[in-house]
């Protein structure tokens, strides 16, 4: 049985553990640390996937900036991890739909990623510069993509730019 419910304090070494397996490095752990103590935390969209009371997968959003004229804070999926022996068996996929569900509950109006397109397009996430978003980083269009929930609107434009928590990710 699978249960997906946000992080606590004490799942804290075993989030750092999945992503440090999955990512096969520690880079993701440092930046989950880094936006931990950083004003962009979201602790609702931290969310941890167990099974038998251990932690396999986890997924976190925080507030990154797109700026046009005003600026506006927007999700910023990042990171995702599966543990190794629990990838390709649906469970990504089902953390991804279930914590997009909460973002939009929350009335957030939409989603960044920096990732794969063959993964993240069957969630509905396009090209971010469809919507008018641009990626602060030179990469092919199909890898920066947006994700609109039910709140947006088109005053949703302009240049993503990311908080210090980033810098060296
Ligand atoms: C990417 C990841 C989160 C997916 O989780 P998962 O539980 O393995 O994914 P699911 O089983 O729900 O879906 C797997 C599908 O995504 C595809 N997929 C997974 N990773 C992919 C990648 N990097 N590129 C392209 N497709 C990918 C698989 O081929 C599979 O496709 P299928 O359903 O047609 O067979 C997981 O594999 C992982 O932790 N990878 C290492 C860390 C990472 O790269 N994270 C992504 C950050 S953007």
């Amino acid at each position: 049985m699978m249960n997906i419910r946000c992080e606590t304090l004490l799942d804290y070494p075993a989030i750092a553990e999945v992503n440090t397996l999955a990512f096969q490095g520690e880079t993701e752990a440092k930046l989950i640390k880094k936006i931990r103590s950083s004003d962009r935390y979201i602790p609702e969209l931290s969310l941890v996937v167990e099974i038998e009371s251990k932690v396999i997968a986890h997924i976190l959003y925080s507030y990154i900036d797109l700026v046009d004229k005003e600026t506006l804070p927007v999700l910023g999926l990042a990171p995702l991890a599966v543990h190794p022996e629990f990838q390709k068996q649906g469970i990504g996929s089902t953390l991804v739909k279930a914590s997009l569900e909460i973002a939009d509950t929350r009335g957030e109006a939409i989603v960044i990623i920096l990732g794969h397109p063959a993964f993240y397009t069957r969630f509905g996430f396009q090209p971010s510069i469809n919507y008018q978003i641009e990626s602060p980083f030179p990469v092919p269009d199909e890898f920066f993509m947006a994700k609109t929930l039910s709140s947006y609107d088109k005053q949703y434009q302009g240049k993503v730019v990311y908080p210090p928590a980033f810098n060296g990710v």
